[in-house]
C-alpha cells in the first residue's frame, strides 16, 4: 500500500504562473506546473510521481485509445479570504471514481494515492488557486488502460494521473436548452452513472446539433420512453415546482450522482425548501410551466457549479424563465459560494484543507 512518503517529487525550475492572467481564464485550457502520475502493473500500484507537467509518450496500440477504458473526476479547490486553500468534498469524488473503475473493469485507486497524492500536488501548486469570485482550481484525476494490445479484453496495465487547471466561470450566461428526443445519454444497465470518457464522447454529436439550432446544451431524456428528464449537458438538473425543488432520482443508474447535486439537496433541506428526488416526466414540466408553478430551472456540476437556465425548448414549445426572479437558484448558489470561499461556517466539513 502506498503512503504519502512513497511520493517521488521533482519540481519545475521556473513556474509558468507569472506568464498567465488568471482572471476570467477559460475552463480547461491552462495547466499548473506539476502533475501526478502512477502506473498499475502486475496487480499493484507503483511509485507515485509528482513531476513537471509534460507530454506522455504513448503507443498507437494503447488499449484506452481503442476501447475506451478511461474514467475521470472533476473536483475544485478554493482559497478563503485568508489565502488558505481547501478542496471541496474530494472524498465523494474518490468514492465515485472507484465506482466508475469497477463499472469499467479497472482497478480501484487507493485513498493514499487519490486523496493524499492530490493534496501533495496541490501543496506544490497552491499559488495557482485563483482568488477572484467564481474562480477556482479545477482538479482532474483520471485513469486509462495502458496495455499495448488491441485484443478486446480488460487491460492489465493502467495509468492514474492528476492534472490541475485554474478556471473562471464555466457558463458565463444563463443557458438556452434544447430537450433532446432522439439521441440519449444513457440507458438502464449502461454506464450513465459512471464518469467514463465514452459518455462524453457520445454526447458531442447531439450537442452539436442543438448548438446549430442556437441552443447551449441539451436536456437528456430517458432511453426507453424519451419522456423522463435525466441530465442537462454535463450537469444534473433541478426544477422549482410549486416552491419545491424537484430533481430526477438516481435509482435507474442512468444519471451521474453529482457531488454538487447532493450538496444542493442538503442546502435546500437545511434552508427549509422541500426536495423531491423522483422521476420527472417532461409532460409534468410542461403542464407546470403552463400553470405557472414551474418558476426556475438550473443545472449543477463541478465545472459549471450552479448554472441558470433561461429557456427550455421541447418540440415547438418554448419555456422561458425570468432569471432575474430565480430566487431559489440564487439563494443556493450564494450559500454554496459562501461555504467554498470560507465566508461562512463549514458545518458539514465539506472543505478539506490542503
Ligand atoms: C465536471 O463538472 O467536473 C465535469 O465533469 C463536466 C465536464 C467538464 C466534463
Amino acid at each position: 500500500m502506498n503512503t504519502v512518503a512513497d511520493i517521488k517529487i521533482s519540481r519545475v525550475t521556473k513556474s509558468k504562473l507569472s506568464e498567465l492572467n488568471l482572471h476570467n481564464i477559460p475552463f480547461g485550457k491552462f495547466f499548473t506546473d506539476h502533475m501526478l502520475e502512477v502506473d498499475y502493473e502486475n496487480g499493484a500500484w507503483g511509485t507515485v510521481q509528482i513531476k513537471p507537467y509534460q507530454d506522455l509518450a504513448l503507443a498507437p496500440s494503447l488499449a484506452a485509445l481503442h476501447y475506451g477504458q478511461a474514467i475521470f473526476e472533476g473536483i475544485k479547490a478554493y482559497k478563503n479570504e485568508e489565502g488558505e486553500g481547501a478542496i471541496f468534498r474530494p472524498f465523494e469524488n474518490f468514492k465515485r471514481f472507484n465506482f466508475s473503475a469497477t463499472r469499467m473493469q479497472m482497478p480501484e485507486v487507493p485513498e493514499e494515492i487519490f486523496i493524499d497524492g492530490m493534496k501533495e500536488l496541490l501543496k506544490l501548486d497552491q499559488a495557482w488557486i485563483p482568488t477572484f469570485a467564481q474562480h477556482s482550481l479545477y482538479i482532474r484525476p483520471f485513469m486509462f488502460s495502458t496495455d499495448e494490445m488491441i485484443g478486446v479484453r480488460p487491460s492489465e496495465k493502467y495509468k492514474f494521473m492528476i492534472i490541475l487547471s485554474p478556471t473562471g466561470p464555466y457558463y458565463s450566461k444563463p443557458m438556452r436548452i434544447y430537450v433532446e428526443e432522439k439521441y440519449i445519454r444513457a440507458a438502464p444497465g449502461g454506464t450513465g452513472a459512471a464518469k467514463t470518457a465514452g459518455n462524453y464522447g457520445a454526447s458531442m454529436y447531439p450537442t452539436a446539433i442543438a448548438k446549430e439550432k442556437g441552443y447551449d446544451q441539451v436536456l437528456w431524456m430517458d432511453g426507453l420512453e424519451h419522456k423522463y428528464v435525466q441530465e442537462c449537458g454535463t450537469m444534473n438538473v433541478f426544477f422549482i415546482i410549486d416552491g419545491k425543488a424537484v430533481t430526477p432520482s438516481l435509482e435507474a443508474g442512468t444519471i451521474l450522482a453529482g457531488v454538487t447535486r447532493d450538496t444542493v439537496i442538503d442546502i435546500f433541506r437545511e434552508e427549509g425548501i422541500e426536495v423531491e428526488e423522483r422521476p420527472l416526466n417532461i409532460d409534468e414540466v410542461i403542464s407546470s410551466y403552463k400553470s405557472g408553478t414551474l418558476t426556475e430551472v438550473f443545472g449543477t456540476g463541478t465545472a459549471a457549479t450552479i448554472s441558470m437556465i433561461k429557456e427550455l425548448r421541447y418540440k415547438d414549445f418554448v419555456m422561458e424563465f425570468d432569471v432575474e426572479k430565480t430566487s431559489k437558484t440564487k439563494q443556493v448558489a450564494t450559500t454554496l459560494d459562501n461555504i467554498r470561499y470560507g465566508k461562512t461556517a463549514d458545518t458539514h466539513n465539506w472543505m478539506v484543507k490542503i
